[in-house]
């Protein structure tokens, strides 16, 4: 607290006015801290630090806090469940410490520690730490340790967060986990972010790990505008990560930047922001065939499909080595821009039903308990497979089958649909960020 300023003309012979005065200004400062300190008991009372980055390791070194989630969705008991990353055998005992600064106590529980199945042999894998909530205060932090004894004001705290269950806003946010390898394509990039927009998305979640400097001014003007909400994802700087899927491709501690625990944390932090969540790539668009934008397409699968939660799409590739003519639509100004111009792909493989297809998803976060990146794991509702002629996924990548001759692709012209208003908004985003 600053100390209140002496005034200028201040002498000597006044020397015992001043010690008054200064007296009284002690008082004045002590009554006023005694105050804030019952109005924020919190800080007073448990001194930890709260956890500022969105990956938090804590001091076992193989325990990794993202945030905490207070859920009552299990026949209304009140658990706070953190989402993590552990060591799945190092990792055998964890408690939560809750702060209740209104009966000045710590309570501990022992959290119930459930990795996910999905850890695809990573020796660190997506957890969840459940713990039972005190029922004599509501706390709004909580810290994880190994142990019944320690000092709370050692360790980090994490705000429980989703207490306020009431106030849904919109309908559609799309997480797009982990954006990797100095990304750079710009051009793909703004027209998805578009394309989600015109479909009925408010809000895009994007857990960046690293992109390019024009990739960062885009995602600035993005989240100036409002549209996207980017969460720093620097995981590399705790565990070595793996850019595959699975283990044994390049061994490493986590696969694939981490991107499920991304997907779990975006889909609790939007449970009750967001009447469904989308969980999809940034080079991935779930297109509606029959429908003109997800709203009225949702609309009918749900009214249609009550008890389901998960709303799976089929996975169609068209791939970005095969071109359309570039003159069909104007534009010649994205030729600057670094990155792949969807409106030139609309060949599609064809649909493989022997194979396992990767689907991605449109869920009701509400009743979903544990995801992965293709199914849920645990969940309150039942999934719904949609099929390609209400929707699918218009997948613009490399080719999984790059042997395939041109005839034997499908021309599929969907996204053309959107043409207009797709070249109208990219063309303002790109004249305010790269152009
Ligand atoms: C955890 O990692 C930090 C930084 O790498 C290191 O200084 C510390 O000794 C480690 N702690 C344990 C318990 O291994
Ligand atoms: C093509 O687009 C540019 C702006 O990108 C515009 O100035 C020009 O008039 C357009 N040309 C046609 C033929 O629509
Ligand atoms: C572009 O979209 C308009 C409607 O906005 C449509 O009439 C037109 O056929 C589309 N162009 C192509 C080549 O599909």
């Amino acid at each position: 607290m600053q100390q209140p300023r002496r005034p200028s003309s201040f002498k000597m012979s006044y020397l015992k006015v001043a010690i008054c005065i200064t007296i009284l200004t002690s008082i004045v400062t002590f009554s006023y801290v005694q105050k804030k300190t019952t109005s924020i008991p919190q800080k007073m009372f448990c001194k930890g630090t709260p956890a500022t980055g969105s990956i938090t390791p804590l001091e076992d070194n193989k325990t990794f806090i993202i945030a905490a989630y207070a859920d009552k969705r299990q026949n209304g008991r009140s658990i706070v469940r953190l989402i993590g990353i552990v060591h799945y055998r190092d990792v055998q005992h964890l408690y939560c410490w809750f702060c209740c600064p209104s009966r000045k106590k710590i309570r501990i529980s022992e959290a119930e520690i459930d990795v996910h199945s999905d850890r695809f042999d990573f020796p660190y894998g997506t957890t969840d730490l459940c713990c039972s909530e005190p029922e004599d205060c509501a706390p709004n932090y909580v810290s994880v340790h190994w142990s019944r004894h320690g000092k709370i004001d050692q360790m980090p705290q994490f705000e429980i967060k989703n207490r306020d269950t009431e106030s849904l806003l919109m309908e559609f946010t799309v997480c797009i986990s982990t954006m990797f390898g100095r990304f750079n394509n710009v051009l793909q990039l703004v027209q998805s972010i578009e394309m989600y927009k015109i479909l009925g998305a408010k809000k895009v979640v994007i857990y960046k790990n690293s992109c390019s400097q024009l990739v960062e001014k885009v995602l600035e003007f993005y989240v100036t505008e409002g549209t996207v909400e980017v969460i720093p994802w620097p995981i590399q700087s705790y565990l070595s990560v793996s850019p595959y899927w699975h283990h044994k491709r390049a061994g490493k501690d986590i696969g694939y930047y981490g991107q499920i625990t991304a997907l779990n944390d975006c889909l609790y932090r939007n449970m009750y922001k967001s009447k469904y969540v989308l969980l999809n790539d940034i080079d991935e668009i779930i297109l509606p065939v029959k429908y003109p934008d997800w709203g009225t397409m949702m609309r009918d699968l749900q009214r249609e499909n009550p008890h389901s939660a998960v709303f799976l799409f089929e996975n169609h590739i068209f791939p970005n080595s095969v071109f359309m003519p570039n003159d069909l639509f104007n534009t010649s100004s994205w030729n600057a821009v670094p990155g792949i111009n969807i409106l030139q792909h609309v060949l599609r493989e064809p649909w493989r039903y022997t194979v396992f297809n990767l689907q991605k998803m449109i869920v009701d976060p509400r009743r979903v308990i544990q995801t992965s990146v293709h199914t849920v794991l645990k969940s309150y509702g039942s999934s719904f497979y949609v099929g390609s002629d209400v929707a699918l996924i218009y997948h613009c990548r490399a080719p999984h089958r790059p042997n395939l001759p041109r005839e034997s692709l499908i021309e599929d012209k969907t996204l053309w649909r959107y043409n207009k208003s797709l070249i109208g908004n990219v063309n303002r985003v790109l004249q305010h960020t790269v152009l």
